[in-house]
């Protein structure tokens, strides 16, 4: 029997020890195998480790000369005087790596917001109280708090209640309000979104993760509707998803919003004709993402009349988008570190 982890181990290691790293391609004990693979009981399994083994060589010795390759090159003199027509000077070998996914594609729904007129904002990783709950309208004892369930630190805000990871983005919606405030003095809509991650304390499955992310919307203005919401999030979806798509609301319950609603839009995959769709299983229809009207206490909190200004916002998650983008079908990967899913972005 081959022992072929054993060769590999052995022949990895002269490749990462050798200046001319494509020799051992022609190491002796690999033509020792290729001769074996006809007279093997299976030849199909046995030549198929061989191939394997073959293909772990590769990629390991265009690492090696990469890294070769770096050696040669001249030290770089970071006080010497810029030349711009020089090479810029590569520092890490591209074969060890690539965006993650969600990385790309936060920048896709960023590039198309902008191109809408929103400006993105980031979100935190540690927020207080206020800006989770009361500056959403939860007061202290809301039930729906026990809908937000996060990680909490021993460490304390100011009213002494424990800093706590955010449940979801909403919690930049008074930040981003009061920052952006003037506009509205000066004729202008805020129009933000706030892309980022969110934390919650799930029983872990295919669909529920405990670290995911999300996108928040904000919009105020004067005269601003709930058709203006469901026509942003319409556009935003179709060029997302590059189709025209069906869109439908049902009445929801959020405390920040009033009304709220739950907004689903037509199975981009089957669009209902397929009964055992993986995406909306049979239904037609995926149930995307929370979203109302900015509730007039907490346009109040961020020192907004709401007698004067109207606004929408909405919370879409993005790991749940970019799954039904590449039928992805379990959450978890994305976390995962997973080489063998990531390297397919
Ligand atoms: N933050 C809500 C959630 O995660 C979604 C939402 C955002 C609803 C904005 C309304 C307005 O469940």
């Amino acid at each position: 029997m081959t022992d072929f982890a054993a060769l590999e181990t052995e022949l990895l290691a002269r490749v990462e020890t050798s200046d001319q790293p494509r020799s051992v391609l022609r190491a002796p004990e690999l033509k020792q195998l290729y001769a074996q693979i006809r007279d093997a009981d299976d030849k199909a399994a046995f030549g198929a480790s061989v191939n394997q083994l073959k293909q772990s060589l590769e990629s390991a010795i265009t690492v090696r000369e990469d890294m070769l390759a770096q050696l040669d090159r001249a030290p770089i003199d970071v006080t010497a005087p810029m030349d711009v027509n020089a090479p810029l000077p590569q520092l890490a070998p591209a074969a060890r790596g690539s965006i993650h996914p969600i990385s790309r594609e936060i920048a896709y729904i960023v590039d198309i917001f902008q191109r809408m007129g929103y400006v993105a904002e980031s979100s935190r990783e540690i927020d207080d109280q206020y800006h989770v709950f009361e500056s959403l309208n939860f007061p202290k004892g809301h039930p729906a708090r026990d809908d937000y369930d996060t990680f909490m630190t021993v460490e304390q805000d100011a009213d002494g209640e424990p800093l706590i990871a955010p449940a979801h983005t909403s919690t930049m919606q008074n930040r981003v309000m009061k920052k952006y405030r003037d506009s509205l003095d000066h004729g202008e809509a805020i129009a933000a979104i706030v892309p980022d991650r969110v934390f919650r304390n799930e029983d872990l499955d295919a669909r529920h993760e405990h670290t995911f992310y999300q996108v928040e919307g904000i919009y105020v203005a004067r005269g601003v509707h709930a058709g203006m919401l469901i026509a942003t999030l319409q556009t935003f979806l179709e060029e997302y998803y590059g189709q025209k798509l069906d869109v439908r609301v049902n009445p929801f319950y959020f405390p920040f919003t009033e009304p709220s609603f739950e907004f689903a839009l037509s199975c981009p995959f089957c669009a209902g004709e397929n009964d055992s769709c993986k995406v909306c299983s049979g239904e037609g229809w995926v149930e995307l993402l929370g979203c109302g009207m900015i509730h007039p206490n907490v346009l109040r909190a961020a020192d907004i009349d709401p007698t004067e200004y109207t606004g929408f916002a909405f919370g879409c998650g993005i790991d749940r988008l970019i799954m039904m983008k590449h039928q992805i079908e379990d959450v978890r990967h994305f976390e995962s570190a997973k080489l063998d899913f990531l390297r397919q972005f």
